[in-house]
């Protein structure tokens, strides 16, 4: 084991109170594309960029071909997909009293399918839906069944519990992944190229000195890290 390895090794080893903050990288190694890498979802080629897609204008003006891309991008290799060894690592951990959260800017549910419990998901999730207009809430599954755009009975729109862009987080979601990261005395970051905030702000709340950054690429924050391992981050946690 390399002596970076070692060194992780030894900080999980000794500690009780870790967070991790992760990203579309956690899930690459389950078969879900990320957004920014080469092979990401926003570079594959579509009418419009991925990210206007995904965002509060086009669900509203452009429902049905927000629902085609969001059923077959987002929600589809989702369900299709299992947990790797990152998550079922980090289930581990916290089943064994190390990790206190997983903050995630996932929406595939793959930390609970894993056995997570306290999982921070600040930019919501597939799973949860809600009629934009009387609020009742629906499964993933009254979406993937509806032909084209799922409505209520009450003739809203059923819409994913996702936050879009130009939409707002969770700011109870916000103040508890705060919290934990202030009080953290590991940080692990991984699968994230912490380029979309305000998530990526979060980690300036850290206070520790283990910040830990599990990723493939290079990113702004590599300088600030105290270990920086760029490699696939399920087979990183599977030697721990
Ligand atoms: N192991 C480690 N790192 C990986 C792996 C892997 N197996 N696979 C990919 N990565 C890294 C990539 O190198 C990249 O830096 O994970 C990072 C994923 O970055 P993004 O694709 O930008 O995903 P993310 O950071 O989660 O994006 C944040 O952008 O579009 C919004 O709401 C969306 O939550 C998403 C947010």
């Amino acid at each position: 084991m390399d002596e970076k390895l070692l060194t992780l090794k030894k900080w999980i080893d000794e500690s009780d109170n870790i967070v991790f903050f992760g990203g579309a990288g956690v899930s690459t190694e389950s078969g879900i594309p990320d957004f920014r890498s080469t092979d990401g979802l926003y570079s594959q080629k579509y009418k419009y960029p991925p990210e206007t897609i995904v965002s509060h204008t086009f669900l509203t003006r452009r429902t049905e071909e927000f629902f085609e891309f969001y059923k077959e991008k987002m929600v589809a290799p989702a369900l299709a997909a299992r947990p790797n060894a990152a998550h079922l690592k980090l289930a581990e951990w916290e089943k064994a009293g190390k990790l206190k959260a997983v903050i995630t800017q996932n929406i595939d549910g793959l930390h609970q399918a894993a056995g997570s419990k306290e999982v921070l998901e600040l930019h919501g999730t597939i799973m949860k839906n809600y009629c934009d207009r009387c609020g009742k809430k629906f499964p993933v599954e009254y979406v993937t069944e509806s032909a084209g755009v799922p409505k209520c009975e009450c003739g809203g729109t059923v819409r994913p519990d996702v936050v879009l862009y130009e939409e707002g987080l969770d700011m109870g979601v916000m103040e508890r992944a705060i919290n934990y990261i202030s009080n953290a005395d590991v940080l692990i970051i991984g699968g994230t190229s912490l380029v979309v905030y305000p998530a990526a702000g979060l980690i300036r709340y850290y206070r520790g000195n283990k910040l830990v950054l599990l990723n493939l690429s290079e990113t702004s924050q590599d300088s600030n890290a105290d270990l920086v391992i760029h490699a696939k981050l399920g087979e990183v946690l599977s030697q721990l």
